[in-house]
């Protein structure tokens, strides 16, 4: 589990707990980490291992392998991701090379070393938390919706890929889902969203049907209006309008 310690991804490792499976939990917060694995531990009786890694070092193909020594990966959930939300040019340049390091390149590293484990094996999973801003541009979320795009077509490709290598592979494109970090984010609107746990089980669900599922039936047409009706550059101001709804603040 890339990026577990909370939201979504502690609602995955929970599910996944739950059926069994023992777990090695990756966020860069040690503390709640913790807490979730003694949680699961004692709800689940599974084994539960943690390390406190920043899914952005550049060294992160040398972590992994050392991090996971010994342990047969089953299934790979990368959840972790980084935002920079606001007009593009406003924000850092670091802002969104932390995106692209943390979205782009992490799913991308984590499935090449545990992907090829899994294919040699003959089985396996790889899912990968995209979400609807993946879909089309984004303004004041552009670099954020690229790198889901990035997670959605690298999923499509290696789904049919390892398919014939016995490994699964499945983009989960969320919408709006109750977690610590979109609450964070700061919405000064209310939007309809999902619980955690239910975005989760629909893409458990999914695995094995892949490439791609959409979770919940408004985000499941929102989809389909967004990339199969509406002209690409309506689709787009829709998009802009929505978000500087959700994040400008007046008069600024
Ligand atoms: N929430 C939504 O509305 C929504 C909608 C659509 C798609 N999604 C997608 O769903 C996934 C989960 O979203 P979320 O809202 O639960 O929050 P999130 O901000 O992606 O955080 C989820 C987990 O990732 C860890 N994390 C973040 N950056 C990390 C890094 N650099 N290295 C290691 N771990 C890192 C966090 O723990 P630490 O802070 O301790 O590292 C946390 O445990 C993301 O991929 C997101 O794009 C979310």
């Amino acid at each position: 589990m890339a990026g577990a310690s909370e939201g979504l991804g502690a609602a995955f490792a929970e599910a996944l707990a739950g059926r069994g499976l023992h777990l090695l939990l990756l966020a860069r917060r040690e503390e709640p980490l913790t807490r979730l694995a003694a949680g699961l531990r004692a709800r689940h009786g599974v084994e539960v291992r943690t390390a406190a890694l920043d899914l952005a070092r550049p060294d992160l193909a040398e972590v992994i392998p050392a991090l996971t020594a010994g342990l047969e990966v089953g299934l790979l959930v990368y959840d972790a991701a980084a935002s920079a939300i606001g007009p593009f040019l406003d924000r850092p340049l670091s802002a969104h090379l932390q995106v692209l390091d943390v979205n782009c390149r992490g799913p991308l590293v984590l499935g090449h070393l545990l992907g090829a484990q899994m294919a040699r094996r003959g089985r396996g999973g790889l899912l990968l938390m995209a979400s609807l801003a993946g879909g089309q541009g984004n303004p004041w979320l552009a670099s954020y919706a690229a790198s889901k795009a990035f997670e959605i077509v690298l999923a499509e490709g290696l789904w049919a890929e390892l398919r014939t290598r016995g490994v699964d592979v499945l983009a989960c494109r969320a919408g709006a889902t109750r977690t610590p970090a979109f609450a964070a984010s700061g919405p000064r609107a209310e939007v309809p969203s999902m619980a955690p746990e239910a975005v989760v089980a629909e893409a458990l669900a999914a695995l094995g049907r892949g490439p791609t599922i959409v979770t919940g039936r408004l985000n499941r047409l929102a989809a389909f209006l967004f990339t199969r009706l509406l002209p690409r550059r309506l689709a787009i101001r829709i998009m802009e309008r929505a978000t500087r709804r959700l994040y400008e603040v007046p008069g600024r």
